[in-house]
């Protein structure tokens, strides 16, 4: 396809859809904008695809922005040089390197964050009949996967301050069909774990943490992905480390660990003997290897990004009227998202102040339940609603420098002010 498509085909200048930060950079920081589609300039379109004339050049500020170096490219030759290609020992590093950072016996990576979701629910036995609650105010695979195993998602509303499921709204959506409740960590602060699991275990259900987009974050001392029976962790490249495209389940349950290696390998237990039905979900050594080094690296990002957190926060506190991210005590908060409140009518000035200063700003996330997919599903999510109508994402990748946070500030709150 040349040229920009059609607005209602689908594309999506953001990458909202495959959560795709667009363009690249290396650890030694972003490549110079240059020649066409340089900021100011007419060219390709967010997303590398071809520009038409007189499109919207690229924001100068990105939402993310990826750090990979050397390492990675070092890393990629060497499994491409061993000609091990898929499933195999980088995959197995990456696996341990994942496992050992969250606490967890088990590792088990796939090929995307959604079918990981998918696998975790199979491999509990979550199917058809069963009711699995989940947040609206997520990515739209934490509900869609639930859809893919032919159970049924119900959704729960959040705290209005942390955004993540609020446990009194849980308890009043548990029935005699329910069988899981998801916690999103939304945007990188876990969700109210020992809530949601006293409420799980009195209901006699699973906790599994969506941990998407919270790699390293932890609550009341201890990692995500280690509090529920199963985890997942998504690795597009928006993530605080990425892949590519990649997810890994972490689990202390070697049984579990087993069906879900099993799921992603066509059921197999030994070469070409089937014992369930499986999927081709696996996860290749190229992608893997990356993820070896990019667990390596998450520690420096995230220490780095709650430096920023705490001057943008400093920043918009003196400017006001935005509110930014509310950070419970007892929890570290991993920054993957920056979200913030908006006085009532001005998130939309807010956004496309940003746009128009060439900076990228994002709903994370228009709520599941609005979305045709999840129409005739009656949902009662009032702080949802309100959230959703009230927050932005700044940009907010580890490689921003404290002028381009005061930039972003700047532009934001005067914009929430008028
Ligand atoms: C909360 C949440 N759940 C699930 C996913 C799905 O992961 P993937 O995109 O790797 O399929 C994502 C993000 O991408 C997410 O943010």
């Amino acid at each position: 396809m040349t040229g920009r498509p059609d607005a209602d085909d689908g594309y999506d200048p953001l990458g909202l859809a495959a959560d795709n930060p667009i363009g690249g950079s290396t650890a030694a920081g972003p490549a110079p904008p240059t020649g066409p589609g340089a900021a100011g300039q007419p060219g390709p379109a967010a997303g590398g695809r071809p520009g038409a004339a007189g499109e919207r050049p690229a924001p100068r500020i990105r939402l993310a922005s990826p750090v990979t170096g050397d390492e990675e490219v070092e890393a990629v030759r060497a499994v491409l040089e061993s000609g091990f290609l898929t499933n195999g020992p980088a995959t197995r590093r990456f696996e341990r390197a994942m496992a050992d950072r969250h606490d967890t016996e088990h590792g088990v990576a796939f090929a995307n964050g959604t079918v990981a979701l998918q696998a975790m629910y199979l491999a509990c036995g979550i199917g058809p009949g069963d009711e699995v609650i989940v947040p609206s105010f997520t990515f739209i695979s934490t509900a869609t996967s639930v859809l893919h195993v032919g159970a049924t998602p119900v959704f729960a509303d959040i705290d209005p301050e942390t955004f993540n499921l609020d446990p009194t709204d849980v308890a009043r959506k548990l029935t005699s069909r329910t069988r899981a409740v998801v916690p999103v960590h939304y945007g990188g602060q876990a969700a109210d774990m020992e809530e949601l699991l006293a409420l799980a275990a009195d209901a006699g259900v699973d906790v599994l943490e969506d941990a998407a987009e919270a790699h390293g974050a932890s609550y009341r001392g201890r990692p995500v992905g280690s509090w529920g029976r199963a985890g997942m962790f998504s690795f597009t490249p928006t993530k605080n480390v990425t892949t590519g495209e990649g997810g890994i389940v972490t689990t202390d349950d070697g049984d579990l660990a087993e069906r879900l290696r099993m799921l992603r390998n066509h059921g197999m237990s030994a070469l070409y003997r089937h014992d369930v039905l499986g999927y081709n979900w696996r996860l290749s050594d190229v992608h893997a290897a990356i993820g070896a080094v990019q667990v390596g690296r998450l520690d420096d990002i995230v220490a780095r990004k709650r430096r920023n957190a705490e001057h943008l926060g400093r920043r918009l506190v003196d400017t006001g009227p935005l509110v930014p991210p509310v950070v419970r005590a007892d929890r570290d908060h991993t920054f993957m998202l920056y979200t913030v409140r908006c006085p009532a009518g001005r998130r939309d000035a807010v956004r496309a102040a940003l746009e128009a200063a060439g900076i990228e700003a994002r709903l994370y996330f228009p709520p599941a339940h609005h979305q045709p997919v999840f129409a005739g599903s009656p949902a009662e999510l009032p702080v949802t609603e309100e959230i959703a109508r009230t927050v932005v994402s700044l940009p907010f990748h580890s490689k921003l420098t404290t002028d381009e946070l005061d930039e972003i500030a700047a532009v934001a709150s005067m914009a929430a002010s008028d």
